[in-house]
């Protein structure tokens, strides 16, 4: 079976708890993340520096786990970041650093293991989407369009590399606790003077509410790592609460302006 994963973004949160349940599966979890640098670790894992946006980080750590343990079998990328706005007034800087780590960041590393999966005769690509990647909420507009454009990418790259022994996994998540505030910002758009100040503070309230009573991060662990034991990776893994999947069932069923009436309400209740 295929042992050798890469995850991405595994000093934090959904990561953090994916990496310690493949190690405990018995995969050889090579482990990557900024803070990995600066002697943070995770029990059972080589944890290596990388910084998905930066080329020269990226090769760094592509060439130190191939050195330890071989060119990887599974790639699994976590790295993600949120920031909190409003879609009229965010900075390009913001916009650009959520797609440069949620999107950019994870194409890459899809580039540089596909090569190395390929001499092996094959390997598994899973990409952390969202809830997110299936439906937009208020003042999520960067974030979700970066896990939008991780849906679509892996459906188009799961056609073009089914012929080359490649399987293609997205990790559809709803709220889970054990994410670190640190990587959930606050656009300086939504600052004094702001039209959407209100709806902003309701909105984001709602949100971190629900992240802080979300599901267990250990449990998705156990279920991603489950996925990768199987004969056949399923193309997609939704771990969500009830009400989330039903929202995304009526997001599919409902013409769009019915489907707002029903979501909108839910973040900016009367202010809708
Ligand atoms: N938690 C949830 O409710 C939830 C729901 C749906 C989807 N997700 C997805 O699950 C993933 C993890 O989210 P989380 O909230 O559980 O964890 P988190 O606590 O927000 O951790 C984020 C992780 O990404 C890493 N990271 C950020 N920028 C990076 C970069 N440039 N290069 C490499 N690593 C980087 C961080 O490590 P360093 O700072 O050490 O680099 C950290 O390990 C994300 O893709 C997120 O979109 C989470």
């Amino acid at each position: 079976m295929a042992r050798v994963v890469w995850i991405t973004g595994a000093s934090s949160g959904l990561g953090l708890y994916t990496a310690r349940a493949l190690a405990r599966h018995g995969f050889t979890v090579v482990a990557g993340a900024r803070s990995f640098g600066r002697g943070k670790a995770v029990e059972g894992c080589e944890c290596l520096e990388l910084d998905v946006t930066s080329e020269e980080s990226r090769a760094a750590f592509a060439a130190r786990a191939v050195e330890a343990h071989g060119a990887p079998d599974i790639l699994v990328n976590c790295a993600g970041v949120l920031v909190l706005g409003a879609c009229e007034s965010y900075p390009q800087e913001e916009l650009r650093r959520v797609m440069e780590t949620n999107f950019f960041g994870t194409a890459a590393m899809i580039s540089l293991a596909l090569p190395l999966m390929r001499e092996k005769g094959g390997g598994r690509v899973v990409c952390f989407s969202s809830i997110n990647g299936l439906l937009g909420i208020p003042f999520e507009g960067a974030y979700t369009a970066s896990k939008h454009a991780i849906e679509g990418y892996c459906e188009c790259l799961a056609l073009e590399t089914r012929a080359m022994g490649v399987e293609v996994m997205v990790v559809e998540p709803g709220d889970h606790s054990g994410g670190s505030r640190a990587y959930r910002g606050r656009s300086a758009g939504v600052g004094e003077g702001s039209p959407y100040l209100a709806a902003f503070e309701r909105g984001t309230a709602v949100i971190a509410h629900d992240e802080e009573h979300g599901s267990d991060p250990a449990a998705l662990g156990e279920k991603v790592a489950r996925a990768l034991e199987k004969r056949r990776l399923p193309r997609k893994l939704i771990v969500a609460k009830a009400d989330q999947r039903l929202a995304v069932v009526l997001h599919d069923l409902l013409p769009a302006r019915l489907f707002a009436r029903v979501i909108g309400p839910y973040y900016l209740k009367d202010l809708y």
